[in-house]
């Protein structure tokens, strides 16, 4: 498709940001744009005067034998899908672009990459951390669009953006949903017709440990094994970890405050699927 706002490089994607003053927001992507994603543009376009998306499988965050191959890439879809959002700028580098041969230089947040996603995709939230803060070296946005359904993914860019006093706002949008309460996540179409049907269980575990934070439990064990009760009851539900974690620092809680994120990897057949529910008192 010839499509004049899509381009590739980085000298254009600078040039394009030049030549419009005012806000600009960014929605990064990995493509195969979903429900999600476009509630993120649609609520960037709004509260923007420019609005830019990447697209950018980024090799840095994959695990070597991971899904880098097969994650799915439908760059003419994504464009058809952002067309009705205007936006001015729709950034699609190819991987030498972002990371020529002589590419060394890694962005490291500590602490907070290191439990739950971190914990079990050694590298992963440096692979974001980098490509995150190139993106924003390059497209310099005012504000930047995450889902909340990658929370700790969210948590790592925050840190980051403060540590290294980047001047970008970042804003959280709400984790879509289908109806039967599974969240929107591009790796949703490798799930075959039984998976798809197992798959809400990560949601009704979440909803039986909310169930009972509403009910008073106060107890992050407890909350735990709600969950875990839950996914045992889905014999294709195979749990890599459930959390109950401090949504500041993400370490495990056993007494309760007044917030909790609740948090979940769980793979239905190879699908590795991840969840959390936010709650406040
Ligand atoms: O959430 C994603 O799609 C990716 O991790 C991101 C933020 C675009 C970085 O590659």
């Amino acid at each position: 498709m010839a499509d004049q706002r899509l381009v590739t490089t980085i000298a254009q994607a600078r040039a394009r940001r030049k030549q419009l003053d005012g806000a600009w927001g960014v929605v990064p992507t990995m493509g195969a744009l979903h429900a999600g994603h476009l509630s993120l543009v649609e609520r960037a376009r709004a509260e923007n005067d420019h609005l830019a998306v990447t697209i950018f499988v980024n090799p840095a965050q994959f695990a070597a034998g991971g899904d880098l191959d097969k994650y799915p890439r439908t760059l003419e879809r994504d464009l058809a899908l952002l067309e009705p959002y205007a936006v001015d700028l729709v950034f699609a580098p190819a991987n030498a672009e972002i990371y020529p041969p002589d590419f060394q230089t890694y962005v490291n947040v500590e602490k907070i990459a290191q439990p739950l996603e971190g914990a079990m995709r050694p590298g992963h939230f440096r692979g974001v951390a980098t490509v995150v803060a190139k993106l924003f070296n390059i497209l310099q946005p005012d504000r930047a669009y995450f889902g909340q359904k990658d929370a700790q993914q969210v948590a790592v860019i925050q840190q980051m953006t403060r540590d290294l006093n980047l001047p970008v706002e970042i804003v959280v949008g709400a984790t879509q949903r289908e109806p039967d309460g599974l969240a929107l996540s591009s790796r949703n179409v490798y799930l075959a017709p039984a998976e798809r049907q197992a798959a809400p269980i990560l949601y009704r575990a979440l909803c039986a440990a909310r169930d009972a934070f509403q009910r008073g439990e106060r107890d992050g064990a407890n909350l735990r094994a709600a969950m875990r009760a839950t996914l045992q009851t889905e014999p294709r539900a195979e749990v890599e970890y459930v959390s109950a974690a401090d949504p500041r620092t993400l370490a495990e809680l056993d007494a309760l405050q007044d917030e909790v994120l609740l948090s979940m990897a769980v793979r239905i057949g190879a699908t590795r699927l991840i969840d959390n529910f936010l709650l406040r008192e």
